[in-house]
């Protein structure tokens, strides 16, 4: 049976830390405890949200219909081959504990996304990525309920779509999908490492190792992230605020005359992408704060919530940052986060 709690503020369950008042609330455990509160939902005509980890949304404001916190839990292995393993976790195990999980069983694939705040059934929904690697490098399958029908539905990677920081579940599935539980392959033994990424060849170095192992390097990726990012248990934030801006080589040519230090990477098919955070640092905004919104003092790609920020403060802050990037470069940020109004 749901227990299903009405006027809560859900103000701790999203890493942001913003009050907002939700008319309809309740968590699940099971499949069976899921259908039950989407049929409740769906019998008092309420708007339905699903939440995991809270890491990468922003309520606006009060929420009038049903928030369903995934709490299903459990992680299972299957050795594919020599080389692989599949282990499969249930959405709402933590993403990190997961990742953990993981390399102490000698399991490679998901180091560098060590210490990503979230839990594994979010982490499709915009393929999270960190130094390197995206979850859909080690993507095998997942399983989610199609709200309509209430039927289970299997998700090969070519049907999720993933691009950088998108999925079939952010764009044409939005809304129509819950996911319950996420494969992935990963490597037993030859472990590919992506050690390439600056920060953690630095980091590595520092320590003399030479033949870094999985935990080598979860721990250099824990320790950059430590360094740059804020704890959302200390100060409220979502991670990266704004994607970073995809730009055609022309465009980006014309932007480098007029800016020449402007960081970028090169991409397929002549396309260039540009750090925001760069963009956001440039136009002034590293380090400021209107009222209790701010943006990062060692990240500017990075918004905080001070205290008593409520949600609209922090959008409205986000608003006047891509006016002044647009300003500046004539470049439209676009979010990352999924913003409730
Ligand atoms: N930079 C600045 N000023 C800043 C921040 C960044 O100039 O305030 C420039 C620097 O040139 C720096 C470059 O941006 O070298 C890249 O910065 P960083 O390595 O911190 O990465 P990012 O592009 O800002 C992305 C992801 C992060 C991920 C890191 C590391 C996005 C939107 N963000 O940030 O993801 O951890 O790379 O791979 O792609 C997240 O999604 O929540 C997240 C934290």
């Amino acid at each position: 049976m749901i227990n299903i709690q009405e006027n809560i503020d859900i103000k701790e369950l999203t890493t942001f830390k913003v009050p907002a008042l939700c008319h309809y609330f309740t968590e699940v455990y099971t499949p069976e405890e899921l259908n039950e509160a989407i049929s409740f939902a769906k019998n008092k005509k309420l708007q339905l949200l699903f939440l995991g980890g809270g890491s990468n949304i922003l309520f606006t404001d009060a929420f009038r219909g049903l928030i369903i916190k995934l709490n299903l839990k459990g992680i299972k292995e299957s050795v594919e081959d020599e080389e692989h393993v599949i282990v499969s976790a249930q959405a709402g195990e933590e993403w990190n504990s997961f990742v953990q999980y993981c390399i102490v069983r000698g399991y490679g694939g998901l180091e560098n996304l060590s210490l990503i705040p979230g839990n594994v059934g979010t982490s499709p929904m915009q393929n999270i990525g960190a130094y390197g690697v995206e979850m859909k490098d080690t993507f095998y399958s997942l399983q989610a309920l199609n709200i309509k029908t209430q039927e289970i539905e299997t998700f090969t990677p070519a049907l999720c779509k993933f691009g950088y920081r998108e999925s079939f579940f952010k764009n044409e599935g939005k809304d129509q999908y819950v996911i319950l539980e996420v494969k992935f392959k990963l490597t037993r033994k030859n472990h590919k490492l992506t050690a390439s990424y600056g920060a953690i060849q630095e980091k590595l170095n520092e320590k003399n190792i030479i033949r870094p192992t999985l935990k080598d390097i979860s721990d250099a990726v824990v320790q950059i992230r430590k360094s740059k990012l804020p704890d959302p248990e200390i100060l409220g934030n979502a991670g990266s605020f704004f994607k970073n801006p995809i730009l055609p080589l022309d465009k980006f040519q014309q932007l480098q005359k007029i800016f020449p230090t402007i960081p970028h990477y090169r991409l397929p098919d002549r396309q260039i992408k540009i750090p925001a955070g760069w963009l956001i640092e440039h136009a002034g905004w590293k380090g400021k704060k209107t009222g209790d919104a701010g943006v990062h003092e060692k990240q500017a790609l990075v918004l905080v919530n001070y205290g008593k920020a409520t949600g609209k403060e922090i959008f409205q802050l986000s608003e006047i940052i891509i006016q002044d990037v647009d300003k500046i470069f004539n470049i439209q940020l676009q979010r990352e986060v999924n913003i409730i109004i």
